[in-house]
């Protein structure tokens, strides 16, 4: 027998929309998708799904149920090999040994026994110390808010709530499953100690653990439970529980901190769910998917909160979010900004959150000085790395956009993105294609190959690795996965007395991201035909084509924007610019 909490989490883990998917080609249709019913012929669709509910109902035939008994009618599986089949996708192991199972059952289940019983603890020393209370009233956490998020206090002491727990039955290692004391040597003692207590629940709303909230200033500011059997990162949200039963817009806020979530639940504001600080996972967001389409990310201003920002949107857009993206004012976080100035100003934000790419494009405009052309154009440049992410009718309205915005025309945007597609060797593949002749037509520029074959010869031979450092520098390489492999090709050459073959498995480790790993594989299989004492010649050709493809490009962006100057009538401001493109021609005519 598989137990109850497996199945749970297998059912938790796949989602209803994704396994039908597989087999039915699904449409929204308000709050559930509907599809032609695979269990019996039809021509208009009645098969519906619904993701909140999990589960699908044909109007038609009347078949219904849940992921589990999708699987056993479409593939004809009994149930065992069904809920096998899922936990596969999902890679879970199925203990099918009934005697482990059931243990593992019953540990869990003593867990969240332990935890609402420490949960009840602290929340009851609350009342019984000023201090914390008071910490709370301070931030204008309401007493029904208290009792309403269980929070608590863990009081200034080494082992009450271990005293505590163990009058109540638990034993030390019970609680150390649990996370909430330690061990050092022979001595136990509680893990939260003077520190305000935030229950953590799962969506299902049972305490999985614990963080807690110093009083002052002193760090760390947050202790958390450590990962146990029932708390695992990067899966749960922190007041999913609360914003389920309210979710009405099928839209989650997304915080940073405890804090903020609780203060908005308070002002009113029940779709908000916390990230506790770290990163979204996949799971979390697969998970929030099945209640919503829309998120409304609410980080913080500063730059830790930026960069998290960025790595939750890819996540969130690759299932299928629509994301946007809520700047607070003076840099605050939620919590402060409610607190001051009211649920409906929050609510005014929250209408007025812009979508992903807009509010990328934005900021960085706000650094545009619009009577410097190179500001301009470095605009252009750096906003071009966020448009071509698009699909082409996104980019259409966007590059229309960026053209008014600076006065650039949208070819001169357009000719930016494609030169960059290329030069990141991207579209070599692509462009691969044989014509109507089975003629080869796309022959790879010279400059590509002289980076090859320089990389390879740097990586064989320490001496000619060592005059190519000295005439070519990282930073002339034009393909950046190259930048790369030249880097890891003089850190293990540097670092490495040994033999030629150590070297070079030294460095294809290095390369260790998808693109610079398959840019080695050419390197290495690039043919260089030497002949005796040919070397230095070579190589400085090689760097010849490289050095004239940099002046090349240099110039034909001078000349661009010589151009683009030229039909705003701004010829006083083409004069330094044709100057600089006729020293690029000199040193041109010099290589
Ligand atoms: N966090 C943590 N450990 C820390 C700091 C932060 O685990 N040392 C997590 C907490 O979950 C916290 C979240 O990151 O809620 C956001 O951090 P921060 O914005 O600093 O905290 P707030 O929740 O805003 O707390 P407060 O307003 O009480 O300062
Ligand atoms: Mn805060």
């Amino acid at each position: 027998m598989i137990s109850e909490e497996v199945i749970q989490k297998i059912k938790d883990l796949n989602d209803i929309v994704d396994i039908v998917s597989e087999k039915v080609k699904l449409k929204k249709a308000g709050h559930n998708y509907i599809g032609l019913c695979p269990f019996h012929n039809e021509k208009t669709p009645s098969f519906s799904v619904s993701q909140d509910k999990q589960i699908y109902k044909c109007f038609g035939c009347g078949e219904s149920g849940n992921v589990i008994t999708f699987i056993m009618k479409t593939k004809n599986l009994p149930f065992v090999e069904a809920v096998n089949f899922l936990a596969e996708k999902v890679n879970i192991s199925v203990e099918l040994n009934q005697g482990n199972d059931k243990k593992n059952y019953e540990q869990n289940n003593k867990l969240y026994k332990i935890n609402v019983e420490a949960a009840r603890y602290f929340f009851n020393n609350l009342n019984q110390d000023r201090k914390a209370k008071q910490y709370f009233l301070s931030r204008k956490i309401t007493e029904a808010t208290m009792r309403s998020f269980g929070l608590g206090y863990a009081k200034d002491d080494w082992n009450n709530l271990l005293h505590y727990m163990k009058n109540k039955g638990y034993t030390e290692l019970d609680l150390i499953n649990a996370g909430l004391i330690i061990q050092k040597n022979n001595t136990f003692y509680d893990r939260f100690r003077n520190r305000v207590i935030f229950p953590v629940f799962d969506y299902r709303g049972r305490v999985i653990g614990f963080g807690g909230r110093v009083l002052d200033d002193s760090k760390p500011k947050y202790l958390n439970s450590p990962e146990t059997a029932v708390f695992k990162k990067g899966i749960n949200l922190y007041g999913l529980n609360f914003s389920l039963k309210n979710n009405i817009d099928r839209f989650f806020i997304i915080v940073e901190g405890y804090m903020d979530c609780i203060t908005l639940h308070q002002y009113g504001i029940k779709n908000a769910v916390a990230s506790l600080g770290t990163a979204l996972t996949k799971n979390q967001a697969k998970l929030l998917k099945r209640y919503a389409d829309k998120i409304i990310i609410s980080y913080d201003a500063d730059s830790a909160g930026q960069t998290a920002t960025l790595r939750g949107l890819k996540i969130l857009k690759e299932v299928g979010f629509e994301v946007s993206i809520i700047k607070i004012p003076d840099g605050k976080d939620p919590d402060e900004f409610v607190k001051k100035n009211g649920r409906e100003a929050f609510i005014e934000l929250i209408k007025n959150a812009l979508p992903v790419v807009d509010y990328r494009l934005n900021k960085a405009f706000e650094e545009v000085n619009l009577k410097d052309n190179e500001s301009i154009i470095r605009y252009i440049r750096n906003v071009s790395e966020i448009i071509e992410e698009l699909d082409p009718v996104e980019k259409d309205v966007y590059i229309k956009r960026i053209s008014e915005k600076t006065g650039t025309s949208e070819q001169a945007i357009y000719d930016l993105l494609s030169e960059k597609v290329q030069k990141s060797g991207n579209q070599i593949q692509t462009m691969n294609k044989m014509d109507g002749y089975g003629q080869n037509l796309y022959v790879e520029s010279a400059y590509i190959k002289s980076e090859r074959a320089l990389l390879k010869i740097m990586a064989q031979n320490r001496n000619m690795c060592e005059y190519i450092m000295a005439r070519l520098k990282c930073e002339d390489l034009i393909i950046d996965s190259h930048k790369k492999i030249y880097n890891n090709i003089i850190s293990v050459i540097e670092d490495q007395v040994a033999n030629s073959e150590n070297i070079l498995k030294k460095i294809e480790i290095m390369c260790n991201e998808k693109e610079s790993y398959s840019e080695w594989i050419k390197v290495i299989s690039e043919d260089i035909i030497f002949s005796d004492g040919n070397e230095k010649k070579l190589i400085d050709d090689f760097i010849f084509n490289i050095k004239k493809f940099n002046l090349e490009e240099s110039k034909k962006e001078i000349m661009k924007k010589i151009k683009i100057l030229g039909e705003k009538g701004l010829f006083e401001e083409t004069l330094e610019l044709i100057k600089q493109s006729e020293e690029l021609q000199n040193k041109l005519n010099n290589l």
